[in-house]
């Protein structure tokens, strides 16, 4: 996993629970790299999950929720450092469509080393697009969160249903709907 993901991460950690909750969960997570990250570097998942698994402890949040929320926090960083890339798109289920065929596989040639799950686009239309999710690190709610500011980003609607397929989360199953518009 690369190292922006942890500094990221981790100055999530320091804004939403404190300096203290970030010192004691890099001190008890017995990280190979001591919780030292540089954004271009390249680290273990392993120490993406127990930074997760003792902050879920200290806040009694879910991994789930957490790694949802940071979704959203990540989202903000990629629109920022990354621009270019969106403006290439013009509405967010195209943009989502394209992950793998092109997003992902500009990220690769970005970010050398980088981990990147696979999705498959199974079905699609000017309103609704079917895709699977396959990663062994299971980061489903992660890429819910990224789905719902995508469409954010483009100030649309969304509504994104999530069907696990297998029970530790390496296949997901997304159906997401562009939603009109309320009126008022
Ligand atoms: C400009 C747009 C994007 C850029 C630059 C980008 C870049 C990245 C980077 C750098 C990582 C971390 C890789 C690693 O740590 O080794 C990542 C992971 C990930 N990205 Fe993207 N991404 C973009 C858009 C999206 C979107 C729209 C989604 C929507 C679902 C998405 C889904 C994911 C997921 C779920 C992961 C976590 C890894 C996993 O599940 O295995 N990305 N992306």
């Amino acid at each position: 996993m690369k190292g922006i993901v942890f500094t990221e991460f981790l100055e999530m950690v320091e804004q939403e629970f404190g300096l203290e909750v970030l010192d004691q969960i890099i001190n008890e997570s017995d990280l190979s790299s001591g919780g030292v990250y540089t954004a271009v570097g390249t680290y273990d998942f392993i120490e993406m999950q127990r930074l997760i698994v003792k902050l879920s402890e200290k806040t009694g949040l879910s991994a789930n929720d957490l790694l949802y929320a940071y979704g959203k926090t990540f989202f903000a960083v990629l629109e920022k450092n990354h621009a270019n890339i969106f403006s290439l798109y013009d509405g967010p289920l195209e943009m989502l469509a394209s992950i793998e065929n092109h997003i992902h596989v500009e990220v690769r040639k970005l970010y050398p080393g980088a981990e990147l799950p696979t999705f498959r686009v199974i079905q699609q239309d000017d309103n609704f697009l079917e895709m699977m999710y396959y990663s062994d690190r299971s980061m489903y709610m992660f890429a819910k969160a990224l789905m719902v500011q995508t469409f954010d980003h483009f100030l649309e609607n969304s509504r994104i249903e999530l069907e696990k397929v297998q029970d530790d989360g390496t296949q997901v199953r997304f159906r997401i709907y562009k939603e009109p518009h309320a009126v008022n």
